[in-house]
């Protein structure tokens, strides 16, 4: 990828955030990504008709969120919850709106020649999410790799995805603490937003799994990743967008982002109803925790004196589509 194509790539990203998108302070706006559709429904028990997550996904729509993450190309024997990838996004792009991204999960070639085969027949996904983690054990339970391993697998999967003209996201796993390993020390996960960005993603997503996190420890998660990839924004995509995505188990997901709004975070991943958990974070009995809800959140960032795109209204009709689908823990 050539020098051109990413400084082009970053501007196009930039108008569609409307250069509101980037952290570390510039803009008093808040970017919201909705993850219910992938993350809220992908460890749900009950099956979820592609009907039913079109309706959520257009509820959505309709709330003025900035990003829905529709869906994963994940293998289906992994996460059968989203085996219908390609109906969703084709039946998602009847109601896209200029204001609105669409995004899906990939972990590999052949989940991003999946997305290619239903983005080609619709034009309907804008960003291309990678994932990988701070902790090898979380990695290989995931993703039957080591993070060495599914660095290399993004290596064709971020170049041809860039070269289509889509945003890539890096999600970065167990950013706080995994559910196998324990404590997972902010250097480390420091070092893998790095590899992502030298591979080329456009933005890096620092994932608390588990939920795991408090404010000072959220606080010396961000301190870390500006300290030590303070050089990255002077790279060829200029600085890159830092979103966190915060589980919510002990309840202090909404602290959290607002100790991050302060530190300049200015993106963040949410679920309406709380929805959510990774399935292959749950260990025994105790169940993945959900994300944190869409609707809290938007609370707390406008009470903080910033701004989303987010009407309250609207959200609540998708919180009330989601509260509809047979899903366990949906927050009232
Ligand atoms: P593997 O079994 O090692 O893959 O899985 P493989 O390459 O050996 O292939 C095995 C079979 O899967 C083959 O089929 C492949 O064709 C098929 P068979 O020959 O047996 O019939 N296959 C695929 N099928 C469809 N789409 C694909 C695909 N790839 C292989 N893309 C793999 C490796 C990565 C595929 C697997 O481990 C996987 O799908 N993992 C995804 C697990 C997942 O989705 N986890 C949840 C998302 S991450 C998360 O929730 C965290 C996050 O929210 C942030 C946070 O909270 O921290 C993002
Ligand atoms: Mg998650």
């Amino acid at each position: 990828m050539g020098r051109i194509d990413r400084v082009q790539g970053f501007i196009w990203l930039l108008k569609r955030c409307q250069g509101q998108c980037i952290g570390w302070g510039v803009s008093d706006y808040v970017r919201i990504t909705e993850v219910s559709p992938r993350d809220g429904l992908q460890n749900e028990p009950a099956a979820i008709s592609t009907a039913d997550k079109l309706r959520l996904i257009e509820a959505l729509v309709e709330s003025g969120v900035d990003e829905v993450e529709l869906t994963s190309f994940v293998s289906p024997k992994w996460v059968p919850q989203l085996g219908d990838a390609a109906e969703v996004i084709a039946g998602a792009a009847a109601f896209k709106t200029e204001r609105v991204q669409y995004s899906a999960l990939v972990p590999n070639e052949q989940g991003l020649a999946r997305a290619f085969g239903v983005h080609e027949q619709v034009d309907a996904i804008d960003k291309i999410s990678v994932f990988t983690a701070a902790s090898e054990t979380f990695t290989k339970k995931n993703t039957n790799a080591t993070v060495d391993e599914t660095l290399d697998r993004f290596r064709p999967v971020i170049d041809n995805a860039r070269r289509a003209g889509l945003v890539v996201r890096g999600y970065v796993s167990c950013a706080i603490a995994c559910p196998y390993e324990g404590e997972v020390a902010p250097e480390a996960v420091a070092r893998v937003a790095a590899r992502l960005l030298a591979l080329g993603v456009d933005e890096i997503d620092l994932g608390d799994t588990i939920g795991a996190g408090t404010p000072d420890s959220i606080e010396q998660l961000v301190q870390t990743m500006y300290d030590r990839l303070g050089p990255c924004r002077e790279t060829d995509i200029g600085e890159p967008c830092l979103t966190l995505h915060l589980h919510d188990t002990n309840g202090q997901a909404i602290a959290c982002a607002v100790r991050a709004l302060e530190l300049g975070v200015r993106s963040f991943d949410s679920a309406v109803g709380g929805l959510g958990g990774c399935p292959y974070a749950t260990v025994g009995d105790k169940r993945a925790p959900g994300n944190v809800a869409t609707e809290s959140l938007v609370d707390a960032i406008e009470a903080a004196g910033y701004q989303t795109g987010v009407d309250r209204k609207a959200l609540a009709r998708a919180a009330a589509v989601a509260a509809s689908l047979p899903v366990a823990g949906v927050a009232s």
